[in-house]
């Protein structure tokens, strides 16, 4: 690799839960500041009419402060959705999934140009699959994500796959030459790969002999969310509470309230009138009113953090109280990783099949790999390593930075490509 003295070069990880930037020069690669100190942003915009969109933190504090405004998380899903050129409204206004996503990787961009100014080249992570089992969908995802990146100023786009990105920032610590597994597991994909890493090979320039197996589904701790949020949240405010007629309240309401990105589809005056006649047809009215102040107060996104939160501390605990009361008018459930693990299992099954898949068409023996790399915020939940563990027993399982390795690695990429 030639590469050019003081050069620098830039990766993007644009997560559905939270992004970074990584610049690399010679040296190496390094995450920049995005907010304060923060090298991670939240990938949340707060979208008030007239005013300076916010993002990350700030957004989500904006949010909870209860400013006049739509908060938006979870827009990566968009991408894979096919509701990317759908349109929200914000106050008022109709604006498409595309805008928000592309105001928030402008941001990106713009602390990239602070901290790196004229640099036109990215490399951007990507999912192995946006889309499960659609490979159309799946081009026209990197192509929408392509198209913001160029008209954020960008003049050159690449891709890499977000778990070899992992393999490349993993490689940077290990000693000798080794099969590593990659398990990437963010918001809202499961990503896996084997790929064959060491000191002398970081240097080629073509690695694709070096990936033995690549695959990903769309599982990831949003889901993990949706499906606590539906077992222990959603019946206190009606899910399946019988009708005078014998049938149970339509699901849909819930299942927006549990999917982070279709939250904002409630806050519409016709879901309120709805739910009014409802209330008469269920025979236990007060669940529905709670649904309905919840929604009327925009507190949608709050619930789904205080869900989130919970679901982080079962990976530390084995029960934890959900404080609901100020948000419902209902009780604090006390909720059990037993209980999320059975609600959540055929999403655990899920990565089981993709784990085993991956193997198989590396086409070698679990005791060739010799480290499994666990990467991504949900590699925290002990279901997962418990999967991993039975998946390839007495394999040593490494895990570095949860939040940072797909960026870092991508800015290697990046390096490798333009350098
Ligand atoms: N200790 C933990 N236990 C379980 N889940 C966790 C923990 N810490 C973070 N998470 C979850 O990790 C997810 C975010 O991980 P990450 O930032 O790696 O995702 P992402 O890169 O934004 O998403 P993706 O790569 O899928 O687009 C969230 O769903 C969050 O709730
Ligand atoms: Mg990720």
């Amino acid at each position: 690799m030639e590469s050019i003295i003081g050069a620098q070069f830039c990766g993007i990880d644009f997560g559905t839960s939270n992004s970074t930037v990584a610049l690399a020069d010679a040296s190496g690669a390094r995450l920049i500041a995005l907010e304060g100190t923060a090298v991670t942003l939240p990938s949340a915009v707060f979208w008030e009419p007239g005013a300076p969109q916010l993002y990350g933190r700030a957004a989500i504090a904006a949010y909870l402060e209860g400013q006049d405004g739509r908060l938006m998380r979870g827009l990566k899903s968009t991408l894979g959705s096919g509701l990317v050129n759908d349109k929200t409204s914000v106050g008022g206004r109709a604006v498409s999934f595309r805008d928000v996503l592309a105001r928030f990787i402008g941001h990106l961009r713009k602390a990239q140009q602070a901290a790196a100014p004229g640099l036109d080249q990215v490399v951007l992570g990507r999912p192995v699959h946006f889309v499960d089992g659609d490979a159309a969908a799946d081009t026209a995802a990197e192509s929408v994500l392509a198209e913001i990146a160029r008209d954020c100023g960008w003049r050159e786009v690449a891709f890499q796959f977000e778990p070899i990105a992992a393999a490349l920032h993993y490689e940077t610590t290990v000693p000798r030459e080794e099969l590593v597994l990659i398990v990437d597991i963010g918001g809202g994909t499961s990503d896996v790969s084997v790929v064959r890493v060491g000191p002398g090979r970081a240097a080629q320039a073509d690695r694709a002999g070096d990936i033995l197996g690549n695959d990903g589904i769309r599982v990831g701790g949003t889901d993990f969310d949706r499906q606590l949020s539906l077992a222990e949240v959603m019946p206190h405010l009606g899910f399946l509470a019988p009708t005078r007629s014998g049938g149970v309240m339509p699901r849909h309401y819930y299942l927006d309230l549990a999917t982070w990105h279709r939250i904002n589809a409630l806050y519409t005056a016709r879901t309120a009138s709805d739910l009014k006649a409802l209330r008469a047809e269920v025979l236990r009215p007060e669940l529905i009113d709670r649904l309905a102040r919840l929604v009327e107060a925009r507190q949608g996104h709050a619930l789904a953090m205080r869900v989130e939160e919970a679901k982080i501390a079962l990976s530390g605990a084995e029960a934890v109280r959900l404080a609901l009361s100020d948000l419902t008018g209902g009780p604090n459930p006390m909720v059990r990783r037993d209980g999320f693990e059975a609600a959540a299992e055929a999403l655990v099954a899920r990565v089981r099949g993709l784990l085993s898949d991956v193997l198989a068409q590396a086409g070698i023996a679990t005791d060739a790999i010799g480290t499994v790399f666990m990467t991504g915020g949900s590699s925290g939940l002990p279901v997962l390593h418990r999967v991993v563990a039975e998946v390839l027993p007495g394999v040593p399982v490494a895990t570095g930075d949860m939040l940072g390795s797909v960026g870092t690695g991508l800015a290697l990429e990046a390096r490798r490509r333009f350098g």
